[in-house]
């Protein structure tokens, strides 16, 4: 660990970026940041059982976690399975077959979280915030707590942290209702939910799923979510609490880029946390630093975290219109898997339904682009819950004065 360390801070040392010949900025400012990658590498903690198991006893899926936990490995995946189930819901094939099950669900969920826009819908955006909101009430200290389903097993949903998330709770809940029996827990259904979501947003990342999380109806400790008014030294905190450190934490409110907020402003109910809501892209981190149009509405937790020092460095990484999408869904499918098991203990005997996920859908058109640019001005306010429903506008507003 040591020696990466001495090597980082050597390659930092050798590039004082205000001394740069103008034409080497890039190439000096991605040295750095490889130099950062190293160092930031070797500082990554490990959770769970992983901790404390030797590298003999790890199972297949154990090594790739605790890989992708140590920034070794990605955790993305490409890998699908296009066959029919191989039974019904509740047939004894399907019951037989670990992923049948999530397979159907994945496909019940797929239909929730894509909008006839190609956007993905509230549920969607709600689904992933639900996975994080389960998963993050948990710290190294914490001896219960974290991806356990307790989120919408106990009465959490009842702490205002939650707000916004109503929806997606009682749609959750009937999907629990329906394949509990088949052995789906709550745990592993809303992390299931957060990933299947994840990619149903066009450009979104098609992050690795394992299963396998247990249950805990007791609520979670109080006081664990972050507030959109905290200044960046209290999220470092709190999220380093979690063995989330600073450039993960970048990575992960990018998720913003998809967000209509309900509950910071009630008078602008269902203004975007960017231009382009329900899309994976990485509109989100320039125009946080940048004036976007007026309806974009900004959180002060994000702008805090945009100009901090140690973290500004990560937002503009993640900003860069050639290579920040795809840096962005890598680290933030790496930051999800590990925020997606915390407080799971039982990590090395997860297994994986990854192939039962849709497909990634790479590139995308937004055909109703000239009515959401003036709803993005401020016009149309009766369009907030069609923008939240991924609903495709063309068609229903045609030009000025059609209301
Ligand atoms: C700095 C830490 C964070 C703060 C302060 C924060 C705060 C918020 C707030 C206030 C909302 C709006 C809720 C509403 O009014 O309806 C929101 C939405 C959202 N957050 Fe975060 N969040 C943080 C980190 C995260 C992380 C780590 C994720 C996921 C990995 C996430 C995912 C989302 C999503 C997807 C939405 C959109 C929900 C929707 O459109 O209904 N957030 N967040």
């Amino acid at each position: 660990m040591k020696t990466l360390s001495y090597l980082s801070h050597a390659l930092l040392a050798c590039i004082p970026l205000s001394n740069a010949h103008p034409g080497m900025g890039e190439q000096m400012l991605e040295m750095r940041r490889e130099a950062n990658r190293i160092e930031r590498r070797s500082s990554k903690e490990l959770i769970g059982d992983l901790k404390t198991l030797a590298d003999s006893k790890l199972t297949a899926i154990g090594k790739d976690i605790k890989a992708i936990l140590l920034d070794q490995k990605n955790a993305e995946s490409s890998t699908i399975d296009t066959s029919i189930p191989v039974g019904g819901i509740g047939s004894a094939a399907c019951k037989a077959d670990l992923c049948c099950h999530w397979k159907w669900l994945s496909y019940e969920m797929t239909a929730k979280f894509n909008g006839t826009s190609g956007r993905c819908s509230k549920f969607a955006r709600q689904a992933v915030r639900l996975g994080f909101h389960d998963a993050a009430v948990w710290t190294k200290d914490s001896s219960y707590g974290g991806a356990d389903g307790s989120i919408l097993l106990s009465d959490e949903m009842s702490r205002a942290d939650n707000n916004g998330l109503a929806a997606i709770a009682d749609q959750t809940n009937k999907w629990y209702k329906k394949y509990n029996q088949y052995g789906l827990s709550m745990a592993d259904i809303i992390q299931f939910g957060a990933n299947v979501a994840t990619v149903v947003c066009p450009l979104g990342p098609r992050v690795r799923s394992f299963v396998g999380r247990k249950d805990n109806s007791k609520a979670g400790p109080t006081g664990l979510l972050p507030g959109e008014k905290d200044s960046a030294s209290v999220l470092l905190k709190l999220f380093q609490a979690k063995t989330i450190d600073p450039h993960d934490l970048v990575a992960l409110v990018g998720a913003h880029t998809t967000s209509q907020q309900h509950f910071v402003n009630t008078a602008r109910d269902g203004d975007p946390q960017d231009t382009t809501p329900g899309v994976w892209d990485v509109a989100f981190y320039p125009q946080t630093i940048n004036n976007p149009p007026p309806r974009v509405l900004k959180f002060q937790s994000d702008i805090n975290l945009s100009k901090d020092s140690r973290t500004s460095s990560a937002w503009t990484e993640f900003s860069d219109r050639n290579t920040g999408q795809q840096k962005w869904n890598q680290d933030y499918a790496k930051a999800y898997t590990r925020l997606s098991l915390l407080g799971v203990n039982n990590i090395n005997d997860l297994k994986e339904c990854t192939q039962v996920m849709p497909v990634q859908r790479n590139s995308f058109t937004s055909e109703d682009q000239v009515v959401l640019d003036r709803w993005l001005q401020g016009e149309f306010d009766q369009l907030n819950n069609m923008v939240d429903d991924a609903i495709q506008l063309t068609g229903v507003v045609t030009g000025p004065g059609k209301e």
